[in-house]
């Protein structure tokens, strides 16, 4: 089968999207699958060969024309983190075009990126979140109003980002109005959310061979002053897989972040964030197009659970096309 990994996207996280495509072309299983690597960017999408000779895709049908013979592919594995490829437009052109792809579909991909729809969405079925406040950009911004339902420290955050662009940890009111603006950078809506003081874990949810699975946890202690980009991605952090947390509550994360892959009708790969404050996860996000760089936490936690990378994406790759 033809498979196209797409990567790259439009957004900040570009470079961790190549770095996640390279991950899934590299350890893609050559017998059952032939992999393209495809590049989206907003001036160009090109097919890119091993020898980085770029062909422009065909948008009309996704295929691309190499030496005078047309390709057209089986299925997509989706790389892109943000947008357009985490946010749901990918999705729903590939949807259009009846491509089968290994992510989400587009809806539960748009739902999910947004991180204020996300978790209001998920707040009747019990799923705890920090306090929050949200703004859009041109909104009136009430400072002390805000300070004093939110408190400090608090995150000011984009409200569809991700790899933590454009977040800051505000210690004091004075920071408060610079770190609105960095998150206006990346997006144009803002979450403000209340510090929680706790235990950091993510939690790997995906479907194996056919049954809602969840990953070993992952415990992150952050060097910097919370799980930012240098944490993530250039060794300021810890990431301990399973996480030092009771069987009990390894359970009950378990079981939250479970719930709300089901409650969402998730498909595909999902890693969720929580903090867990006096025995309670407090969720923060969902990923629906988790990094799969060597820095990665979902590497990590696949194989905490005795599972290759090519047997993720071989996973990931059948069970779209079934
Ligand atoms: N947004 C990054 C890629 C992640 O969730 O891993
Ligand atoms: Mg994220």
């Amino acid at each position: 089968k033809k498979v196209a990994i797409i990567m790259g996207g439009y957004s900040s996280e570009y470079e961790i999207s190549l770095k996640s495509g390279n991950v899934v072309y590299q350890f893609l299983d050559k017998t059952k699958f032939n992999g393209y690597r495809i590049h989206i960017f907003k001036e160009k999408w090109v097919y890119v060969d091993d020898d980085t000779i770029e062909y422009p895709i065909d948008k009309n049908d996704f295929s691309v024309t190499v030496n005078g013979s047309k390709i057209t592919f089986d299925v997509i594995f989706n790389a892109i983190h943000g947008t357009p490829g985490e946010d749901g437009l990918m999705q729903a052109y590939f949807e259009l075009l009846e491509i089968p792809q290994s992510s989400c579909d587009y809806y539960q991909a748009a739902l999910t990126f947004n991180k204020r729809d996300l978790l209001s969405v998920l707040k009747p079925y019990g799923i705890k979140t920090a306090t929050s406040y949200y703004l859009n950009f041109g909104d009136e911004i009430h400072v002390d109003e805000i300070l004093k339902t939110i408190g400090l420290p608090c995150f000011v955050k984009p409200n569809k980002s991700g790899s933590s662009f454009g977040i800051s940890k505000v210690k004091s009111k004075d920071e408060f109005l610079p770190a609105i603006a960095t998150a206006y950078k990346e997006d144009n809506e803002i979450i403000i959310e209340s510090f929680l003081d706790g235990t950091e874990v993510s939690v790997g949810v995906i479907n194996y061979r056919g049954a809602i699975t969840v990953l070993p946890i992952t415990e992150i202690v952050s060097e910097n002053d919370f799980f930012d980009y240098e944490a993530k991605y250039l060794g300021k952090s810890q990431e301990i897989t399973p996480a030092r947390i009771s069987p009990a509550m390894a359970e009950k994360v378990s079981a939250v972040a479970k719930k709300a892959y089901e409650v969402l009708k998730m498909s595909g790969f999902s890693r969720s964030e929580f903090i867990i404050v006096n025995d309670e996860p407090h969720m923060l996000e969902m990923n629906t197009i988790p990094g799969l760089t060597t820095e990665s936490l979902i590497p990590q936690q696949a194989a905490a659970a005795g599972i290759s990378l090519t047997d993720l994406f071989t996973n990931a790759l059948e069970l779209a096309l079934k």
